[in-house]
């Protein structure tokens, strides 16, 4: 595909997401339809779909519109490339401009060195949580996400998986939030593909959800429930480092439909349980984990849809669901066990007042871990605190 045909594809998908698809969805969807696109093509547009998202506010403001094709206009504007080369440019291409749409043509550098692309409603939360930090948080998040890898230390070491990844194109190089953590600085697409991926001794994860993991108090031997387990990535961090026993539970077991398979490839044993099985068995864990329902808001780089698809009712929903996992996850904790409640949120409502509220509702747990991570430096927003219950 010519590039500007690239353009002309993600404009009719910026359209399709604008009307209400998820983009991911609507990128498959596309790529099955239209077979003459090879995987470089695919993935080219999904990168262009993605930046788009990730600056839709001030794209808008430089195309004029939040049509796809005012969205392009714009990203193409904020490129630094002449629209006329783009527009118009081959039989693939989109149309030429309008007179109208070459008028309006705003100083591009400007708008984008104002633009936070934040949603405004939610811009006082992030102003309250992070002070003048905010803008940096903000302006991250604009920004795609780097590619980060676990490697499962039981399996290899960290300076043997950056050799086993060199030999087949993947460049990486360690972080220091984690001792599993590697960045990935040349060949990413390649990885799932590579041997050291395959067969299990690294995995695809934020280096802020191994910081999360790395928290987790669990010693040798104890039992540790993953009580939102999702695809299992912190409980299988957690036991790619101490030897336990480990349990995962999610309210949607479908979400966990991939877990058998990564803890066989990762060598470790992770049994999946329903609440009805706890209760019954009257369980209780050294370890509760909760990697809580969130806005989402630290990974909106990976995620740029969700930026725009939070609404405070939804925030509110997302608010009652956490404190009814924290006070339901509790009960589960052995006497001077620990509860770890983690979210990528960088709003303090779904974090440090949340435990606030919680603790004082809950005056036989005290706090003993609490960190932030924000974007700002380089890996996902995340919070996490470690409660321990008397
Ligand atoms: C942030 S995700 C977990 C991600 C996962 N721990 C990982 O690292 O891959 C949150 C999960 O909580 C689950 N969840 C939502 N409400 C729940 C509830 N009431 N009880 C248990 N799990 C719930 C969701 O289905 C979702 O899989």
């Amino acid at each position: 595909m010519t590039p500007a045909a690239r353009i002309s594809a993600a404009i009719d998908l910026m359209d399709r997401i604008q009307a209400g698809e998820v983009a991911d969805r609507a990128l498959a969807d596309w790529g099955r339809k239209n077979r003459y696109a090879g995987s470089k093509d695919r993935a080219a547009i999904g990168d262009i779909v993605y930046d788009v998202l990730r600056q839709k506010q001030s794209l808008a403001s430089l195309g004029g519109g939040e049509t796809g094709r005012a969205l392009l206009l714009g990203y193409i504007r904020a490129s630094g490339t002449d629209p006329r080369s783009v527009f118009g440019a081959d039989r693939y291409a989109p149309p030429q401009l309008t007179e109208d749409e070459l008028a309006a043509d705003p100083p591009a550098q400007d708008l984008l060195r104002e633009g936070s692309d934040f949603p405004e409603w939610l811009w006082p939360d992030l102003l309250r949580s992070h002070g003048d930090q905010a803008l940096p948080i903000a302006r991250a998040l604009r920004h795609r996400a780097p590619v980060h890898l676990r490697v499962n230390l039981q399996r290899l070491s960290r300076s043997d998986a950056i050799t086993s990844l060199a030999e087949e194109g993947i460049d990486s190089e360690p972080l220091s939030l984690s001792p599993s953590a590697l960045t990935v600085v040349g060949g990413a697409r390649k990885i799932r593909t590579a041997t050291a991926y395959l067969s299990g001794a690294v995995e695809l994860q934020d280096a802020s959800s191994q910081a999360v993991a790395d928290l987790v108090p669990l010693k040798q031997g104890e039992s540790m429930l993953d009580y939102c387990a999702g695809a299992g990535g912190k409980v299988l961090a957690v036991a790619g480092r101490t030897a336990g026993t480990f349990f995962a539970h999610d309210v949607d077991p479908r979400r966990m439909k991939d877990l058998p398979d990564r803890a066989r490839r990762a060598g470790v044993r992770v049994r999946q349980v329903t609440l009805e099985d706890i209760e019954q068995g009257q369980r209780r864990f050294d370890t509760v984990l909760i990697d809580a329902p969130c806005s989402g808001s630290g990974s909106w780089r990976r995620d740029p849809q969700g930026k725009w698809l939070l609404t405070p009712d939804k925030l509110g929903h997302i608010l009652n669901l956490q404190k009814e996992i924290l006070d339901r996850a509790i009960k589960l904790v052995k006497r001077r066990g620990h509860l770890v409640y983690a979210t990528c949120s960088l709003l303090d409502r779904e974090n440090d007042v949340q435990i606030k509220e919680f603790l004082t509702r809950t005056p036989d747990v005290s706090i003993i871990v609490e960190r932030r991570f924000t974007p700002v430096s380089e890996s996902d927003g995340f919070y996490c605190s470690v409660l321990r219950r008397d």
